[in-house]
């Protein structure tokens, strides 16, 4: 994946989602003074803009968006023009019916909302290159355009549809994945209720059935859609990079499972020559800067650990869920550059100015319905202060203490039906371990499964039912030469194919764990059980026990009530240099710190005990120098130590050995001679 920026910018990407069409042209002039006076150096246009583009078949009006390129240009904004694809006109839709996507159970969206689109369709597909090849011809060369946007956030939000085309489609993807119809058959266990084919034209998508169906033909399915919406972006990127040479192309993930969990952004962070994430905060009672953190640390791993671009975030509050709560004061900046610390070269929103038509018109925006005499706004134009003020960040990396492995198509596998339990929720676990490393004040990449762990000291899985034997070996041999393995309950169970892996559980960890698991028994609701261990450390778990049969792994915390009572909870193995560590109930927070605090123990990580519950200390590096940011959650001020002085780029103040962060404020030190 080339590490790529968009052209012609030389600080941090700071701006949003700009919907010119929807204003007179009155309000564009005042838009840009506006983007002046806040700093904005890129703005999104044109995202869903093909009903203008191209009013009739064939019959084209670019004349209102070379004013608005030419525009923004006058006015020193960088453009990330949009292929506006994600909403075919209606004039489309009319001639192609069949271009609306079907849901499983057979229903026909309709046309009037936005995304609507079945992907194998080909007039669609042809339909699409044609807007595209037209926007590259006209704007390729046009001075303001910095960076090209492909469609939006694919896979929301339809994920897959189900309609005839896609059938034969993914008969096709099939055939060219598995050969013949028996090794369809021999994958997705067909002997099971009588479901064997015998030809390839017999097979449909996984729509509605009485009750469960195939979970191997689910998967599969999932990994057709990801794959057609793939080639969906990959064509109109290769007419872009033929037609626009040197001009970047991105198309806008949405990385948090949250928000999406339907793309193996893993295949797509390839695909694209720059990563983009949008990011929302979901407001359900949790802690939302960590789920922000998360999902940050998950699209720079996306990106391979290069820069990405932050392309969506919201200034105050979003507008879709059941209740949508404003940002407190402070809150947007610390959310924006916790992005910016966690390897975002800059900090873009939805939207420039709020609607006052449609369905996001309660959105909040840069330029509110309350105006400029605003504290959003306000808040907006010291926002784009301070990302000028950090633009020699971009470029530089940000560091990381340790792992977590990911893989969406684990994921898929886990949300198949009829489980031991349905209360055991696998995205649960990861959150929660997640959040037990940043309370810990450790920065977490994420890694695939297969991937080569050798820089991490500390590897944790928290949820990975589906585990590929490659994967297994992988963790075998990342232990053995030295590293320190964290392994959560209900991990390496099946194969690709969602097929129990050979011999007793968890068969592709059985041997880096050291041990068997005889039996799953989940708990009941309500039920928890207490674990005896260390230093009188008593532990509780809910949702899940396990029989555990330690086969050279020592017993660190056992079970002491419950049907398990007496056996193994917690283990610890090790094999060759290194040290592997299962955990067979669903710990508490407390529990997972303590846990979590042994194993980096084990893996020689150093906990920064000295730094306050939320607030978050992140580093880049690069070129430029050595940033520390600090961004303070709580409603303390905050006493942070650095490991050298250096001046702090948003005060101008120097800090020497350390630094005080008022309570909800955000630091950024240069340190010296680095
Ligand atoms: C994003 C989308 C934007 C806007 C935003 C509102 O998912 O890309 O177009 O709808 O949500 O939060």
């Amino acid at each position: 994946m080339p590490e790529t920026a968009p052209e012609g910018l030389t600080g941090l990407a700071f701006g949003g989602d700009y919907n010119p069409e929807q204003w007179p042209e009155e309000v564009w002039q005042e838009d840009v003074r506006l983007m002046r006076e806040a700093g904005v150096t890129m703005v999104s246009v044109g995202i869903f803009s093909w009903a203008l583009l191209e009013p009739s078949p064939g019959t084209y009006d670019f004349g209102w968006l070379d004013r608005v390129l030419d525009l923004l240009h006058d006015n020193g904004v960088r453009v990330d023009l949009g292929t506006p694809t994600v909403v075919p006109p209606v004039w489309f839709y009319r001639a192609h019916p069949e271009a609306l996507p079907v849901a499983a159970d057979g229903t026909r969206y309709e046309f009037g909302s936005r995304g609507a689109i079945c992907h194998s369709n080909a007039d669609y597909r042809a339909a699409a290159a044609n807007i595209t090849t037209k926007l590259a011809e006209r704007y390729a060369d046009h001075p303001a355009l910095a960076l090209w946007h492909v469609h939006n956030e694919y896979g929301v939000p339809v994920s897959a549809c189900y309609c005839d085309s896609c059938a034969a489609h993914f008969r096709r993807w099939l055939a060219r994945t598995y050969g013949t119809v028996e090794a369809v058959n021999e994958a997705w266990g067909t002997a099971f209720w009588g479901q064997r084919y015998t030809g390839f034209e017999q097979i449909n998508p996984p729509r509605t059935t009485p009750t469960v169906g195939n979970p191997g033909q689910a998967l599969d399915y999932r990994r057709f859609a990801d794959v057609t919406l793939r080639e969906n972006f990959t064509a109109e990127r290769d007419i872009l990079h033929r037609l626009s040479p040197g001009i970047p192309v991105t198309t806008n993930f949405m990385t948090a499972l949250s928000q999406c969990d339907s793309i193996d952004y893993w295949a797509w962070g390839r695909e694209v020559d720059l990563v983009s994430n949008d990011h929302y905060l979901i407001t359900d009672g949790r802690r939302t800067h960590v789920n922000l953190a998360m999902a940050a640390d998950l699209t720079r791993s996306v990106a391979g650990g290069a820069p990405w671009l932050l392309l969506e975030h919201s200034t105050s509050g979003v507008n879709w869920q059941p209740r949508n709560p404003a940002k407190a004061p402070g809150q947007m900046a610390r959310n924006s550059l916790a992005h910016v610390a966690r390897g975002s070269d800059g900090a873009m929103f939805f939207q420039w100015r709020q609607s006052r038509r449609g369905a996001e018109k309660f959105h909040s925006s840069m330029v509110p319905h309350a105006g400029t005499d605003s504290r959003v706004w306000r808040e907006v134009v010291e926002l784009g202060a301070h990302l000028d003020a950090l633009g020699a960040v971009r470029g530089t990396r940000t560091v990381a203490d340790a792992a977590v492995l990911w893989d969406w198509h684990s994921w898929w596998a886990q949300g198949l039906q009829w489980r031991p339990s349905e209360d055991h929720d696998p995205r649960e676990r990861a959150d929660a371990f997640y959040e037990a490393l940043y309370d810990h004040h450790l920065t977490v990449d994420f890694a695939h499964p297969e991937a080569d762990l050798s820089a991490y000291p500390l590897v944790v899985v928290p949820a990975l039912y589906l585990t590929t034997e490659a994967a297994g070996a992988n963790l075998r041999r990342y232990v053995e030469r030295g590293g320190t393995l964290v392994v959560s309950y209900f991990s390496g169970i099946v194969d690709e194919h969602d097929a129990v892996h050979d011999g007793p559980y968890p068969g592709a960890l059985r041997d880096v764990l050291g041990l068997t698991v005889e039996e799953f028994s989940p708990l009941l609701a309500g039920e928890g059980v207490r674990l005896t261990g260390p230093d009188e450390a008593e532990l509780t778990g809910d949702v899940w026990t396990e029989f555990v049969v330690p086969r050279g792994a020592e017993t660190v915390w056992t079970y002491a009530d419950g049907l398990t009572a007496g056996r193994p909870a917690v283990t610890r193995y090790r094999l060759g240099e290194g040290t592997a560590w299962y955990v067979s109930t669903r710990l508490d927070a407390r529990g997972l710190g303590v846990l979590l605090g042994r194993a980096a123990d084990d893996a020689g990580v150093a906990l920064r005990t000295e730094l306050p519950r939320d607030v978050e200390v992140v580093r880049r590096e690069g070129e430029s120098g050595t940033y520390v940011f600090v961004i303070n959650h709580s409603s303390s001020d905050a006493k942070v130590p650095l490991d050298g002085n250096g001046a702090e780029v948003l005060t101008g103040d120097r800090a020497a050995g350390g630094l005080v962060v008022p309570a909800g404020a955000v630091r950024a030190v240069r340190l010296d001679g680095r």
